[in-house]
């Protein structure tokens, strides 16, 4: 290609690959398949090696991969919670891995690693490889000091990681403190936090049954769970971790693998699905058994990495700018399964979509044996050129099912039939009417459609709804006795209904009904979540109610009012339009009012003044109110509270027996350190008689006593 033409496609290049790795690393919903993307990198690899002086050090092939959101990310239709994380330096820079599809380039990779080091080396200390599997998941970086786990950081750019330790913390198998004594003071271990597929699927499907856009693989999932708002949520999500790289000054270890074991020894999380290879023979026979076996495992992998088992090989070897040499990865080609489509469902969702489902010969993919597939809609179908009958490509994607990706044309029989997606909903009989948006055929009979009724009162009682207890089969038993028909209706059910159904005794209807009025406290928030406006998730519902306070607004709300909120774009805007154009809806909700249920969010604490504006404090030790007394007089004085001291904290307000490292750090990086009686009275200016006492202690106690006067806890707590 001339210089011109690479240029143009250079830069070209560049775009793609950087606006696919925004989308994957820092949004967490990938545009292409790792196999796309590692070939356009290698035709940019190619082209700059060809015109080195076009290479910039910016360009993807210089650099890794960022997970750091270091600039807003464009709106998304469905948001998961993000949060800004302190940011610190890695000890060792954070790199990636070379790697390849091509079984010949492995043996290429093993040959230059064996002559980067000279044969008298090799000859007394012979060269070995470390095989193991390549978890697909999001790096983790943890520092363990003295046993105890002091830091978890994310890759980030490579140089600085978000500081996650909080939310590893909640990671089950990570352990915060080591077994044993013969650890290192301080060491790094790095390795991988993954989902494994039932954990996955179990998200997915509660993310589908909340309208809440599914994560599009575990490795998504997993980043995205790791970086949720809140630690505790952490712990619901599944996550595992593996270790597979220890780092660390004057390490007692000769070899990669020695240090894998003493890691286990000391509790920590490694595979035991690892080979010391001598050969590239051994190496292949490795790589062929996991691709065949992979299938069988509860996690997903993407492949195989190969490591130079010496520490003293692997510091020879060193590094390039974003690769060790003495390490590469071999990728496997996604997962698929060929299997017969033996029919095609068209099922009718509570919003009224309706889905074509495949049935299929039962498969094995990725550990669970496959029987249905999505199809998505009619314009897939015509794609894939489907017919009943046909032999197709089963992939693992980000649908609770999994998708059909291809039909095997050399196989189709001579009487597959060509499906014919149905005009009218299989349910109820409605013309469907089509969004051309979302290239979905809709059932628009949204308040006599059978199965969308149930569907949205089953949604409203559900756990994260009005978590009413109630099973489907409860409610497809009141909705065929005529009794609900809509949410409105439970709130009006009274005993002597219920006991007139089949199988209901008194305890039944009694706790039944008591759930219901419990229910009534359900803040606003779930209320709204529980309406099943389509494409109002649980975290959209969230944004919502936050910003508007009260269901009046929103239902009064421009459509530009509401793409101010954070997180709503045009889809969601329009769906709440037409959710409160709908008058059956804005009974309902009147109903509903009426019924006692929340409509409003409850009342913030009343901001005092904004003196500490635009501050971040970072707090620490004990004062003389309780810890979170503190951080709730921060906010109602505008302050912001930090978990970590950075550049940006503006002060760390140090308690008794203030964290050491906490006030190492501060003062490493100029940080002011004040006391809580400066606070008070430099800063709040809050101490009223006291103040002008040199005694701390005493200053203190009287401080104490104004803030928890009984007007400072009403507005408050
Ligand atoms: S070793 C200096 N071992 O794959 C690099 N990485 O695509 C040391 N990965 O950046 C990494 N499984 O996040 C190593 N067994 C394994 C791995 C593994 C997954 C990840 C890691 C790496 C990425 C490269």
């Amino acid at each position: 290609m001339e210089k011109t033409q690479a240029n143009t496609r250079i830069n070209e290049l560049r775009d793609i690959l950087n606006d696919a790795s925004r989308r994957y690393y820092v949004e967490n919903m990938p545009t292409m398949s790792d196999y796309e993307f590692d070939m356009l990198l290698k035709e940019l690899e190619a082209l700059e090696a060809q015109y080195p002086e076009l290479v910039t050090p910016d360009s993807p092939t210089q650099k890794v991969g960022s997970d750091l959101a270091a600039t807003k990310p464009a709106k998304r239709k469905v948001a998961e919670p993000r949060k800004e994380f302190e940011q610190y330096p890695h000890r060792y820079p954070m790199l990636s891995l070379g790697n390849t599809y091509d079984i010949t380039e492995v043996q290429a990779f093993a040959d230059r690693a064996a002559k980067g080091i000279p044969a008298e080396e090799t000859a007394l200390v012979p060269f070995s490889f470390s095989c193991e599997l390549k978890f697909d998941g999001t790096a983790i970086c943890l520092t363990y000091k003295n046993g105890r786990l002091t830091r978890a950081l994310t890759r980030g750019d490579g140089t600085i990681g978000d500081d996650v330790t909080e939310n590893v913390k909640h990671i089950a198998n990570i352990p915060q403190t080591l077994k044993g004594s013969d650890w290192p003071e301080e060491f790094e271990i790095r390795g991988e936090i993954y989902m494994p597929w039932s954990a996955f699927d179990r998200l997915n499907q509660e993310r589908e049954r909340d309208e809440e856009q599914p994560f599009a693989n575990p490795r998504n999932a997993a980043s995205g769970s790791l970086k949720l708002i809140d630690s505790k949520m952490v712990a619901n999500r599944g996550l595992e971790c593996t270790l597979y790289h220890m780092l660390g000054e004057d390490l007692p270890f000769s070899t990669h693998d020695q240090a894998l074991n003493k890691a286990a020894e000391w509790g920590l999380p490694v595979s035991d699905k690892r080979r010391i290879c001598s050969t590239i023979s051994e190496i292949e026979e490795f790589i062929k058994y996991w691709d065949a076996e992979r299938k069988t495992l509860p996690f997903a992998t993407d492949g195989i990495v190969i490591k130079v088992n010496q520490m003293q090989y692997q510091e020879e070897l060193g590094y390039t700018a974003k690769f060790p040499r003495w390490a590469v990865a071999y990728k496997f080609k996604a997962e698929q399964a060929l299997t017969r489509l033996n029919s095609i469902d068209y099922q009718v969702g509570r919003t009224g979509a309706v889905t074509p489902v495949a049935n299929l010969e039962p498969v094995l993919l990725s550990g669970t044996v496959v029987k249905r597939a999505s199809l998505h809609n009619a314009d897939q179908m015509e794609l894939l050129d489907i017919h009943v009958g046909d032999y197709v490509y089963v992939e693992k994607g980000g649908e609770i099912i999994p998708k059909i990706t291809g039909v095997e044309l050399s196989q189709r029989p001579a009487d597959a039939e060509l499906p014919h997606f149905p005009e009218t909903c299989p349910d109820c009989g409605a013309v469907l009417v089509r969004d051309e948006q979302e290239a979905k055929a809709f059932c628009p009979n949204q308040s006599g459609c059978p199965t969308q009724i149930k569907g949205k009162l089953v949604h409203f009682l559900s756990r994260k709804a009005m978590n009413v207890i109630a099973g489907d089969a409860t409610i497809e038993q009141l909705y065929n006795k005529g009794l609900v028909w809509n949410p409105a209706d439970f709130y009006e059910l009274e005993k002597e209904h219920l006991l007139g159904l089949e199988g209901w005794k008194d305890r039944a209807a009694e706790r039944f009904l008591k759930s219901l009025e419990d229910s009534k406290n359900t803040p606003f928030e779930r209320v709204l979540f529980a309406l099943g406006i389509r494409h109002v998730g649980e975290t959209t519902a969230k944004s919502m109610a936050r910003h508007f306070k009260n269901i009046d607004a929103m239902s009064t709300a421009s459509r530009e009012d509401l793409l101010a909120v954070d997180d709503i774009g045009e889809v969601i805007a329009d769906s709440v339009l037409a959710y409160f154009a709908d008058g059956v809806n804005t009974d309902t909700i009147e109903r509903l009012k009426a019924a006692g249920l929340r409509f409003e969010v409850e009342k913030e604490a009343e901001q005092l003044s904004d003196t500490l504006k635009g501050m971040t404090i970072v707090i620490s030790g004990n004062f003389s109110i309780s810890r979170d007394q503190m951080k709730a007089l921060i906010a109602a004085h505008g302050g912001k509270n930090s978990g970590s001291i950075s550049g940006k904290t503006t002060f760390l307000l140090a308690g008794e027996k203030a964290g050491p490292e906490k006030l190492k750090k501060a003062e490493s990086l100029g940080v002011r350190i004040i006391t809580e009686k400066e606070f008070l009275e430099e800063i709040l200016h809050e101490i009223p008689d006291q103040v002008g006492n040199d005694d701390p202690d005493t200053s203190l106690r009287g401080a104490s006593a104004t803030w928890q006067s009984e007007d400072f806890k009403e507005t408050l707590f």
